[in-house]
Order: C-alpha cells, then structure tokens, then sequence
C-alpha cells in the first residue's frame, strides 16, 4: 500500500466517525433494542458522514465490512480493483444500524467465516488486494496476473538457486529452457495441488 501511495496511485484517508458524533461526549453507539449485550453504531453519525464524505468523493462503493457479508474472493479484488473512490465502514462492537445497511451501504463483505473485533483489518486486507492490482503498483506488472486464484488455481510450486539443496533437486524441467514445455508443467502441477488442496475452487462457476 506505501508503495502505491508513493506512486501516487492509491491514497488512503482515515476518517473517524467520532467526529459526526451525536454529543459532545462523543457519542456513536447506544443500547440494543429488544434486548441484549453489545452496542449497535447509531444511524445519524454514519448517515452524516457517509453522505458528507459522499458529496465530496462521489463512491462507487460504499462497502460494509461484516462476518456476514460475501466473502472475499480474488474475483472481487479484480472488480473493485477497477473502480474509482470506494468507502470502507467498519464496524465495531454488535454492529451498525441496519438502516445504514439497507439504505446507504452497497456492498458487504467478509474476509472470511470467524469475527474480527472490528472492520478495519478486513478493510486492510481487502484495500491491499485491491491495491497491488493497480497497474503501475507491482514492480513486475505481470506477476499478479499469475498469483493463486487468477483462474481459479492455486500457484504452482517455485524454485531459486541453488539447483540442489541437501538431497532436493529442483525439477529438471524448469532449467531445460522449453517455455512451452514448462508452461504445461506449471499447469498441471496447479491443477493437482488445486484438486487437492482447494477442490471447491473447481467447481466455481466464477
Ligand atoms: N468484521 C468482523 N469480522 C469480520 C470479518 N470476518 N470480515 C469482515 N469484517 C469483519
């Protein structure tokens, strides 16, 4: 992400929800109703500075991070990757108001099936996956066309110098200089570690 940003191609701005509070101690979150432990961030602080900041950055997304949410996959990296200024709420405590999710929230997103004590890990991770598919932010634009996930494959295995380590050879076709050759091994070798480790990934349609 700091590489981007010092290229000038992803800014990052921090806003804290505290300064739409209710009252001047502060206020962002109040008492469940019906019942029950936990905190719920109220509507007028997030409908305040959600269309504040809305007037001035005009979102394409203004994106909820919650264990409920569609759980992030590379294909949504890919999408969001191309587009402009993108909101991130995180929430904290039981949540927020679900009148902010219905009226003003676009999209929701987990990161994966266990509970965060809040959003803005998530919102890292999903900003840096974002970030590292800007054109111009990896340093060999290519390589991220080839990560895991790209086709729905887990990467195929790696090598560097030395060609032998203890008793572990590097595989031979790697170094017998056949493109087309080697091509075809990393794709077989994707495909088994990915039929092996992560069979759901074969049978997404996506
Ligand atoms: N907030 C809390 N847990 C989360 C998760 N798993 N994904 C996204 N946001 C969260």
């Amino acid at each position: 992400m700091k590489r981007a940003a010092d290229k000038g191609l992803l800014t990052v701005k921090v806003h804290h929800l505290r300064d739409w509070a209710v009252n001047a101690y502060g206020m962002i979150d109040d008492y469940q109703f019906g019942g029950g432990a936990g905190m719920v961030m109220m509507c007028e602080p997030l409908f305040n500075a959600i269309e504040q900041l809305n007037a001035k950055y005009a979102f394409d997304e203004i994106i909820y991070l919650t264990p409920d949410g569609e759980v992030f996959n590379q294909g949504m990296a890919n999408s969001l990757s191309l587009k402009g200024n993108l909101l991130f709420i995180c929430g904290h405590y039981k949540g927020i108001d679900e009148r902010v999710r219905e009226h003003l929230i676009t999209k929701e997103i987990s990161i994966g099936d266990y509970v965060l004590s809040g959003g803005e890990l998530a919102a890292a991770v999903v900003i840096d996956s974002i970030g590292r598919l800007i054109p111009g932010v990896l340093n060999d634009e290519t390589s991220a066309l080839f990560d895991s996930f790209q086709d729905n494959l887990l990467a195929p295995p790696v090598y560097t110098r030395p060609v032998q380590f203890r008793e572990w050879k590097v595989p031979e076709i790697l170094m017998s200089g056949d493109h087309k050759k080697i091509e075809e091994w990393r794709f077989e070798q994707a495909l088994s570690r990915t039929k092996d480790r992560r069979p759901d990934l074969l049978n997404d349609e996506e």
